[in-house]
């Protein structure tokens, strides 16, 4: 039985043009018999291989269709996979087949069918379309087509993009990196502690600062790291770890910077600058083991990534030193000087060399943060690491040892001109019993873009906040 005044509006125009208000109230409307809907199990795509032979509903978005007329094609979505409807003129009857050919793309629906294996099939598998239910309709003027658009187009229309396959690849490969990297800290005994994102005292520097005003108090700032509460942290636990959104007030557009990103950072007591890399190491080693283990399809089917690329991606990661870095890159042309930081061109430089990320480390102390410390074997120097990823994708992790001696950390805080008063509870830690300690930060959209080979990082986080976009 299915329910007349509805079908007949639609058979009328062959396919939905418009959606009336009168319409609205009247959804989901089911076309199919009312005995069958109730039988069926409702399955995700996912889980189809497991129902061949059974009448099943899917319920999804319509991504694609086609029709010859006679039979129309439906390619739904769910977030889980894809799978082909099949519907014949002859067998499902005059109501539903207006329905089917008036579908437009994203219209919401379940839809219900017995299921076969069909390798030929997206997904491997094809439901015999027996009733439809027209959850939410869509409208001929979706935006993204299957066309290609332009970036800024696509961007502005993101909540609608994120529904794209690759998107979604990319989504299920961030949440399986971030998966990876809680699992591996776990096992190994950090405790994950949250750190604020509204703070007094500059983390990094001062150039990239978002500010706030904070009532009374004068300006707070969106932290640009968790690094010093964890020190903190790390004295009370021993090897701890924040995950979560950083902000960098950047005038950088380029395709490795975001202003709002999320950066994982482990801080560990009783760990110097060498015990520091090797964690990072087997941290990313991990990480892509992962991704390559459970992600594979989305990887090489969806994304076209050459895996060959991060199969050779296990520790130990080759260390060189800043000054061996920069000796190579001036002997290739760059202009680099003894004391500058490296620019994105000669990362990807010294990338070139290595099938695996690179160590480059003890950078000069005028590049690099205040809190690190001082390398004892040549003080102008610091026992820091940046970690370098292949294929141009630069710097994915930044760590160091940390400064654990008041005196020197309180001159470093004076010279780069910091507030001192700001710092009085983080010099306290090197006040009541001080201790060796190391960390890093690792960028989770440079990582994930490396993994799925992305150009741009704006692709690897939800809804990314750049320097010109705060919409949608
Ligand atoms: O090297 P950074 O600035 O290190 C820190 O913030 C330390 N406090 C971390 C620590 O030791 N706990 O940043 C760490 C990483 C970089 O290697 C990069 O991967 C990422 O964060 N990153 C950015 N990612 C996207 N957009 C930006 N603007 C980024 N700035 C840094
Ligand atoms: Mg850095």
């Amino acid at each position: 039985m299915t329910p007349s005044g509805v079908v007949s509006t639609f058979g009328a125009r062959g396919r939905i043009v418009a959606i009336v208000p009168a319409m609205l109230g009247r959804f989901p409307v089911w076309f199919g018999t009312p005995e069958l809907r109730s039988m069926s199990e409702t399955v995700y795509i996912s889980d189809l291989a497991a129902h061949v032979g059974e009448e099943v509903t899917v319920q999804g978005w319509l991504y694609n269709k086609r029709s010859s007329g006679k039979i129309a094609f439906l390619i739904v979505r769910d977030g889980t996979g894809i799978v082909q409807a099949v519907g014949s003129k002859g067998d499902v009857g005059d109501d539903l087949w207006g329905i089917l050919e008036g579908l437009e793309y994203e219209a919401s629906l379940r839809v219900t069918g017995s299921v076969r294996a069909d390798e030929r099939a997206p997904g491997g598998y094809e439901l015999s379309i027996v009733g439809l239910e027209l959850v939410g309709p869509s409208s001929e003027d979706y935006p993204i087509q299957l066309k290609e658009h332009g970036v800024d187009f696509l961007l502005e229309h993101r909540h609608l993009w994120l529904r794209a396959p690759r998107q979604v690849a990319i989504m299920r490969v961030r949440d399986e990196v971030t998966k990876a990297i809680r699992d591996f800290l776990y096992e190994r005994g950090f405790v994950n502690v949250d750190t604020p994102i509204l703070t007094g005292a500059i983390g990094e520097s001062a150039g990239t600062l978002f500010e706030t005003e904070y009532f009374d108090l004068g300006t707070a700032y969106l932290a640009q790291t968790g690094q010093l509460y964890n020190e903190a942290a790390a004295a009370a636990l021993g090897r701890v770890y924040c995950f979560g959104p950083t902000f960098r007030a950047e005038k950088s557009k380029t395709r490795r910077h975001l202003t709002e990103f999320w950066m994982l950072e482990p801080e560990m007591a009783w760990c110097d600058s060498e015990c520091n890399m090797e964690v990072q190491e087997s941290l990313v080693g991990y990480i892509v083991g992962r991704a390559l283990e459970r992600c594979r399809a989305d990887l090489v089917d969806v994304l076209e990534r050459d895996v060959s690329r991060l199969e050779p991606v296990v520790p130990p990661f080759p260390r060189i030193s800043y000054d061996q870095a920069v000796e190579k890159l001036q002997a290739r042309g760059s202009s680099i000087e003894w004391g500058d930081d490296l620019g994105a061109e000669d990362e990807t430089l010294i990338a070139e060399d290595h099938d695996r990320p690179v160590f480059i480390c003890n950078y000069p102390k005028g590049a690099k943060a205040f809190y690190m410390k001082e390398n004892p074997d040549d003080p102008r120097t610091v026992l820091c690491n940046d970690l370098i990823a292949p294929e141009g994708y630069g710097e994915i992790i930044g760590g160091s040892q940390r400064e654990d001696d008041y005196d020197r950390l309180l001159s470093r805080i004076r010279e780069e001109g910091l507030p001192e008063e700001a710092y009085g509870w983080y010099l306290d830690l090197r006040r009541f019993g001080t201790f060796p300690h190391s960390g890093f930060g690792l960028g989770l959209e440079r990582t994930v873009a490396w993994i799925c080979g992305v150009h741009h990082i704006r692709e690897t986080i939800a809804f990314p906040r750049t320097l010109n976009r705060i919409y949608p």
